[in-house]
């Protein structure tokens, strides 16, 4: 059979990083970007994506499997996870759309087995697992001081008249997000060929125009023909 054509090759790319540093915005953004470009692409996120997903999704972020422990959390990601990648990202790849994601596998790693305590045994058994070969091509870092990010978030409930609860992670502590910070970037650090490490402290338009900039130095002979 033949190859399909570089430019119909869809790519996969998901964002990562902590609390409030924007990530949603900037998927939608990417997303925009590609589309006007006549790019087939699709967002998602995790956990969610699917409705069995989006079901555990709810399960762990009300909180309801916080006593059963990090452990047994990774193993309900990593269900969704498998429920997400069969059902909507490697269709979605398979006919040439790119799949943007809102977190995927390194927020297991880093929430669950970095932050969390969960070894690299589980964490590596369940990656294996759930991705089934369906590695990023590209994973973007938004990376922010926890302190920013939560002034932020304040300040957007307080603009928006919201009062903050917090789900499940949110509730941590300070230090707990400033560990994720370390975790994620430990990540980033490991597999350089991957991902690449944004700062998310900067205004929205100009951090859109950098995330263009990587994905365009990352797939220029996708891109190139088709730059507005
Ligand atoms: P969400 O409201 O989507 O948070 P955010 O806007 O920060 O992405 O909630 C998802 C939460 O689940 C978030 O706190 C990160 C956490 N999470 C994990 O702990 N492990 C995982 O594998 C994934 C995908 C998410």
């Amino acid at each position: 059979m033949l190859e399909a054509p570089l430019h119909r090759q869809a790519k996969f790319i998901t964002f990562e990083g902590g609390e409030g540093v924007g990530k949603s915005t900037q998927v939608k953004r990417l997303l925009a970007n590609l589309q006007t470009r006549s790019i087939k692409a699709v967002r998602t996120r995790e956990p969610g994506g699917t409705p069995k997903a989006e079901a555990i999704r709810s399960f762990i972020l009300q909180g309801r499997s916080e006593s059963w422990g990090a452990g047994a959390e990774a193993v309900l990601f990593a269900a969704a996870r498998l429920d997400h990648v069969n059902q909507l990202v490697a269709p979605h790849l398979r006919s040439g759309t790119w799949v943007l994601s809102d977190r995927f596998h390194d927020s297991t790693r880093a929430y669950q087995g970095l932050t969390g305590g969960v070894g690299d045994k589980l964490i590596g058994a369940l990656e294996t697992l759930a991705l089934d070969g369906h590695t990023p091509d590209l994973t973007i870092l938004l990376d922010m001081d926890p302190e920013i990010a939560f002034r932020r978030v304040a300040q957007r409930a307080v603009e928006d008249g919201l009062v903050l609860t917090g789900d499940r992670f949110e509730k941590e502590d300070l230090e707990w997000h400033k560990r994720l910070r370390e975790g994620f970037l430990a990540i980033a650090a490991a597999n350089p060929d991957r991902c690449i490490v944004i700062s998310a402290d900067q205004n929205e338009a100009a951090l859109e125009a950098a995330i263009w900039h990587a994905v365009q130095t990352r797939f220029p002979e996708l891109l190139q023909e088709r730059s507005a």
